[in-house]
Order: structure tokens, then sequence, then C-alpha cells
């Protein structure tokens, strides 16, 4: 064996076993799942291994979630690297060794997967910190599934010097070794809405004598099908979904009141108010040609998840430079928190392909492991990469 073949077979061995690694962690978190806010147990695991690794955690006195920062030896821009670290309220029915301990608990969405990939980050990072660029801070967030997380991050002061904002999502549709990578609108804005409408109510039989709410609603429920269709162009794209629909209480009384509750999806800010505005100006004005009161209160959601084009670019040099394959994904009509870092500053959020047989949030929810040092790797290189970019240009594109 030549020298340069025996360096690459010891270099093979260890990333053989940081993917161990990387399984093991993962595994771990898969069996300990917490839901949004109550991430205690899975903080204290990612801070042990931080430190462990000798990396330097940043109180910005958060419940739980974890900031860390690697670089800065010298100087030199900031950037984040962002993985989410909650649960969802899942059974999980996956049968895996490795299932959920925790009764009506699972990571069902992945995010051990995301917090698994940026510690295996951390520990490349580390592994070169003196030769970075500039800083790298990696926020390992809390609570994405309620949508409160990011404000939470962004309220403690996290973002605060921050150039630029990276996260991932695993991809159960992508093929391991692909990564989604798309400048522009990636998920949409998921906003939800609660509408109470006011009656009169009355005998069954001396309708008459009331203001139905119930007519009024289903009303309301059909004007709003021509929302999208007649406000919105057919080249952009939006979704008003009706899930609920409460009133009344008997058979023979027309009842006060019913509440329809529900949400919305655009992908661009503009069609997001343009859809917002009609839905009340369609909910008020049905409501009141039918002599009924209605209310809308808007449930907040996550902006639109909109990726910076430079970023992207990079994203997908990095991506063939690391022997991946970089794909135009298809968006998703999800929402997802990150979307408020990018409100703030230039974001890239990115699918890593993880050949699951399930959609995100399904009980059986799984994907392959082998796709953990892919994120890993990603994340590493895109952020030492876009460090580079920055000092190399003066770094001065964003500001
Ligand atoms: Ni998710």
């Amino acid at each position: 064996m030549t020298s340069s073949a025996a360096e690459s077979a010891a270099l093979a061995v260890q990333e053989l076993a940081a993917a161990d690694r990387l399984i093991e962690i993962r595994r771990h978190l898969h069996r300990h799942p917490e839901l949004s806010g109550e991430e205690y147990e899975t903080t204290a695991y990612i801070t042990s291994l931080l430190k462990q690794a000798g990396v330097k955690i940043i109180d910005y006195g958060l419940q739980t979630g974890v900031v860390a920062e690697i670089g800065g030896l010298s100087g030199g821009p900031v950037i984040a690297l962002r993985a989410d670290i909650d649960a969802l309220p899942v059974q999980e029915e996956t049968g895996l060794p490795y299932a959920s301990l925790h009764p009506g608990k699972m990571h069902a969405c992945g995010h051990d997967f995301h917090t698994a990939a940026l510690l295996g980050a951390a520990y490349q990072l580390k592994e070169r910190e003196s030769s970075l660029k500039g800083t790298v801070r990696l926020l390992f967030q809390p609570a994405e599934e309620k949508a409160k997380g990011a404000q939470q991050v962004i309220a403690a002061g996290a973002l605060e010097q921050v150039r630029a904002v990276i996260g991932m999502h695993n991809k159960p549709d992508l093929p391991v070794g692909t990564i989604g990578i798309k400048a522009g609108p990636l998920m949409a804005a998921a906003d939800g809405f609660a509408v109470s409408i006011r009656g009169f109510g009355s005998h069954a039989a001396v309708p008459e004598a009331g203001i139905d709410p119930i007519v009024a609603a289903s009303h309301i429920v059909t004007a709003l099908q021509s929302v999208v269709s007649r406000n919105v162009s057919s080249l952009s794209s939006a979704v008003i979904s009706v899930t609920q629909i409460h009133s009344g209480n008997s058979w023979n009384i027309i009842p006060e009141t019913a509440v329809l509750e529900g949400t919305i999806r655009s992908f661009d800010e503009a069609v997001r108010s343009t859809v917002l505005r009609r839905f009340e100006e369609v909910v008020t004005g049905v409501a009141a040609a039918l002599g009924a009161e209605a209310k809308v209160r808007w449930i907040g959601g996550p902006p639109p998840v909109i990726n910076d084009a430079l970023l992207a670019r990079l994203g997908e040099e990095t991506a063939a430079h690391l022997g991946y394959t970089p794909v135009v994904p298809v968006p998703s009509p999800a929402g997802e928190d990150f979307a408020f870092y990018q409100k703030a500053v230039p974001g890239l959020f990115v699918f890593t392909g993880t050949a699951g047989s399930r959609e995100w949030h399904h009980p059986a929810f799984e994907l392959d492991e082998a796709a953990l040092p892919v994120g890993a790797g990603f994340y590493s290189a895109l952020a030492v990469r876009v460090l580079e970019h920055y000092t190399a240009e003066g770094g001065d594109e964003h500001r």
C-alpha cells in the first residue's frame, strides 16, 4: 500500500467511525423525543456533547435549545448554522429497535437527524477551527413545530452579528446523496385563521325571528373558494383550507354563533397579503350580507422560506464539490419557522435527501441514516465556503 493509499484508508476508517457516532447520537435523540418548548433533556445532551468536543457554549438565556460558537480566532464575519431539535405529539409506529421510549411523542419530522447532522458539522469545524475565516454560530433551536423557537432565538439576541444563516430539512422523496437547493421560495407562509360568526338564536321552526350563523358560515366557506381562483394569478399559487366548523348543540335550535378554523398557505409575500386581505373582505362581507357579524382572528404562522440567490449558488457549488448531487426541489406547502431568520438576514434552507417511505409527521416516518454524514458534511463545508466568500469579497454585497 502506498503512503497516500494508506492515508486515504485511514481517512475512510475515520469517516466510518464518525458516521457510526452520528448514527448513535441520532438514535439516542430518537429514543428520547421531547415536545416543543420541553426540550430539556435534549438541551442537556447536546450541551454535553459540545462541551466534550471543546466547543464554546454561549448562554443567551434560552429555556431550551443551545447556542454555541466555533472559530473567530482571528476575527472575521459570523454566520449561523441552524438545526431544530423538537419532536411531535405522534405515537410511533415504526417498530424500530430504537423507537421512542416516550409514549405519544416521536421524532416524526426527523429533527433528530438535523440535530445529529449539526453536531457532526460541529466536530468537523472544531477540527479545523484555527483555519476558519470567521465564526460559525451553531443554533440548536427549540419549538420549531409550534413556529415559536426561531423567534425566541432571535429575541434572545442569538442572531446578532450574523451575516447569513443556513438550515436544512430531511426530505423523504429525495435519494441519499442529493441536496435540494433552490433560490427564491421553497416553503410556504403558514397562516392560521379562526373566524367567529355571530348571528341571533331562534327556534328552528321560526328562522325569520333569528339570524342563522350556520347558513352564514356555509356561504362563507363556499365564497372563500373564489379567493384563490379569482384573485391569484394562474402563475402564482396559494391554498385556503377550512378544516373545522363548530356550531349548534340541538336539532331544533338555531344557534347564536358558529366558528370556522383553517389555514392559508402561500409562497410569496405579495400573494400572501392579497389572499389575507380578500379573505377578510369575503368573510365580513358575506356575513354582513346575511345579517350576521364575523370577526377574523389570525393565528400567526411563519412567513415563506425564501432563499438567498448567492447562498443558493454557493450551496450548489459546495454540494457538487463534495460529490453530492444538487437538485432543484419541488417547493413544499408546509411551513417552517426558519423563515423568521430570513426576515432578518440572508438565509439558505436546503432539503437533504433521506429516502424515506413516509412523509413528515407520519407515525411510521423513517429515514436512511446513510444521509447523516451527507448532512453533516454539507453543513460544515458550506459554512467554510460562505466564510471564505465573505472574507474574499469583503462581504459587503449583503449589507
Ligand atoms: Ni420539520
